[in-house]
């Protein structure tokens, strides 16, 4: 399929989304969003793909949201609530994404690599969330998930006086998983794809959600999801096969059945 304002490369089962505007900074438009939304839903049917990278390449993730286009938007805007619609769907994918972050992630920006499950940046990356310098608040999960990514009181800075920060503090405060140079962010994040592509597709997904629960339900729910979900992998061809292949002293074979 084509795409206008994003490119999508497979390598055996890693997927590279790239966002593709840049003379727009890679604003998050509703027909990239909608693109994003419809391609990622693609991969993640996709037999051959376990694991997915979205990235905009060396120069800039995403300056947020397109602002030319919600200027004079009304709150009951398809270009609003389909393109807020748009992210739900991203954020119910159920492979792992990584975020390879390089350059400015604000608004809408960093609250997609936010969505994504590990975020690898280069050196120049910087994450924000500057919304309220436009008379608005974040409107995907900014002020939720970079709460529980830096605690109450960073996260309100960033929020309050539209603060951005770079690479080095967002690893510091566990925001970031690693920090490279910008010229080997796609290799870094292609070989940690590769590394849970080679694992269990059925287990990396319940593995994904498991973690997930831990951010959404209290404790005893999450716990109780953790428990079924390792009760329901005894039931896969893959788990029998780790096991075995384990007491063989061989490389497991997994077949994401
Ligand atoms: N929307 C639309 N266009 C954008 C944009 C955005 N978010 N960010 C940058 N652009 C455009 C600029 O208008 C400019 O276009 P022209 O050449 O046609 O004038 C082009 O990209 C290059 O931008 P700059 O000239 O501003 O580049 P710079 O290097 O001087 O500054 C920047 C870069 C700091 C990222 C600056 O562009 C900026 O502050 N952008 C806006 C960031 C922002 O406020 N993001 C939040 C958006 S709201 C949001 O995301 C809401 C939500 O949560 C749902």
């Amino acid at each position: 399929m084509g795409y206008e304002y994003i490119a999508v490369e497979k390598e055996g089962a890693v997927a590279v989304v790239t966002l593709n505007r840049p003379q727009q900074m890679n604003a998050l438009s509703y027909g990239l969003i909608k693109e994003l939304s419809t391609a990622m839903e693609a991969l993640d049917r996709d037999q051959e793909v376990r694991v997915m990278i979205v990235t905009g390449g060396e120069k800039v993730f995403a300056a947020g949201a397109d602002i030319k286009e919600m200027a004079d938007a009304g709150p009951f805007d398809e270009r609003i609530q389909g393109r807020l619609a748009f992210r739900d769907r991203i954020n119910k994918i159920s492979k792992p994404v990584i975020a390879a972050v390089s350059g400015y992630a604000l608004g809408g920006g960093c609250e997609l690599a936010m969505s994504c499950d590990i975020i690898i940046a280069s050196e120049t990356a910087r994450f924000g969330q500057p919304e309220i310098n436009l008379g608005t608040i974040p409107g995907s999960g900014g002020t939720q998930r970079l709460s529980r990514a830096l605690g109450k009181y960073r996260a309100m800075e960033m929020v309050l006086a539209g603060e951005q920060i770079g690479a080095s503090e967002a690893q510091q405060r566990g925001l970031v998983n690693k920090v490279v140079p910008v010229e080997l962010l796609l290799e870094e994040a292609k070989a940690l794809a590769e590394k849970i592509a080679a694992k269990p597709p059925l287990a990396a997904k319940l593995a994904k959600e498991a973690v997930l629960k831990a951010f959404n339900s209290p404790l005893d729910e999450g716990l109780e999801f953790e428990r079924k979900s390792f009760y329901l992998l005894f039931a896969s061809e893959d788990r029998r096969e780790g096991m075995k292949a384990f007491l063989e002293k061989r490389k497991p074979e997994f077949k994401g059945k």
